[in-house]
């Protein structure tokens, strides 16, 4: 085993370093020379396709933060209203499902029977399945109408990362196809969009070159008892998987929050010293969100948080209020999320690793749950 690590202490410690091969495997081969997207390997009608007028995210786990993640991208680009659900709750709860109703599952594995079921179910209602998959031929893939593959290799750490990244890509390219089929100014955007979402796997390969002081600082907070995420807009998702990667490997108590939600709960957590991740909406974010999460840091920074703040490079605009600033490259919007998602995994690997746990076989986890 200590061979097939590759020199690493374990197995995530790899994988979180595959990801810039692991998303550029994802996207190999899915474009045209003009930069067309090409999916023929869904074996789906896109006539069928072209008629989808509402998409159901299905997954468990880390799966479903991708879906959530790919939601705002997926929406945005095709006016497709897209609902994301956990597998288990999906099943039992009676959706509405209609021939156009396409449900898109999503699961490392293929093998998860809550994700199982529920495709299975959604089958049964009618909907059109497309499985997003890392493992070839798996039984979720087999059972869905149309499959695509992430390509990310084989993960054998039990908390997930770079599945979840390339399923953020592998969604994307779901949604940008999708945006193709549309036509017109949907086709012009997605072909845009594509050129960005190709710059990605060297942008995280960026990130991972500079972890040396978010490593220092998880050996730093090896004792803490709580850690708070907040997120926005598209890095909401990210704050829930950052919060997840913590509870799983580092056994720390630790929630992810949408940082418009302080102010109705959250904030009453906030005591001297109280350590908050801030992963902040990129500057081309709608509405000013930027500065609205600004706001959020100077509001827990005056109430004693220890503000770590993840970041675009060159934001000059957090520095007042961040005790730690993170920095990622530039990049719009939708692209931030798979870049600074890394280094929450680094932070919670190296803490796990401080701590002298197993971080690749937590304790009370399995890789893949194929029991109800
Ligand atoms: C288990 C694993 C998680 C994973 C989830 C979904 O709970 O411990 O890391 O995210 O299953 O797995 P899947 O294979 O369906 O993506």
């Amino acid at each position: 085993a200590q061979a097939e690590k590759g020199g690493h202490s374990s197995f995530m410690e790899k994988e979180i370093l595959e990801q810039p091969h692991a998303i550029a495997d994802t996207l190999l081969g899915r474009t045209d020379s003009d930069g067309a997207l090409i999916l023929d390997e869904l074996n789906i009608d896109p006539e069928r396709l072209k008629a989808i007028d509402k998409i159901i995210i299905v997954a468990c786990g880390t799966a479903y933060y991708s879906g959530l993640t790919a939601k705002y991208a997926i929406e945005h680009w095709t006016r497709i209203q897209t609902e994301v659900e956990l597998a288990h709750e999906f099943r039992y709860r009676d959706p509405v499902i209609g021939p156009n109703t396409l449900v898109v599952s999503m699961s490392q594995s293929g093998e998860t029977m809550d994700t199982l079921m529920a495709v299975k179910h959604a089958k049964e209602l009618g909907a059109l399945t497309i499985a997003i998959c890392n493992t070839y031929g798996a039984t979720i893939p087999r059972e869905s109408d149309g499959a695509l593959y992430t390509h990310a290799g084989p993960e054998i750490a039990v908390a997930s990362t770079k599945a979840f990244t390339s399923q953020i890509a592998a969604c994307y390219l779901l949604g940008l196809y999708l945006s193709q089929l549309r036509g017109g100014t949907y086709a012009d955007d997605a072909r845009s969009i594509m050129t960005e979402l190709s710059e990605v796997p060297a942008h995280v390969q960026t990130v991972l070159d500079g972890m040396d002081r978010v490593r220092e600082i998880a050996r730093f907070m090896a004792d803490s008892r709580s850690v708070l995420f907040l997120g926005r807009h598209v890095q909401f998702p990210i704050a829930l998987e950052g919060a997840l990667k913590l509870k799983e490997i580092a056994y720390i108590h630790a929630e992810g929050f949408a940082a418009g939600e302080l102010k109705h709960g959250p904030i009453a957590l906030i005591e001297p010293g109280q350590p908050v991740f801030i992963i902040m909406p990129s500057h081309d974010t709608p509405h000013d969100l930027h500065a609205k999460v600004v706001s959020n840091i100077q509001e827990i920074r005056a109430r004693g948080a220890r503000t770590l703040v993840i970041t675009e490079e060159g934001d000059e605009a957090v520095r007042p209020f961040a005790d730690e600033v993170i920095e990622v490259p530039k990049t719009s919007m939708m692209m931030m999320p798979m870049l600074s998602i890394i280094p929450l995994q680094v932070f919670a690997c190296e803490l796990a690793t401080a701590k002298g746990l197993d971080v690749d076989q937590p304790r009370n986890l399995a890789k893949s749950v194929t029991v109800e």
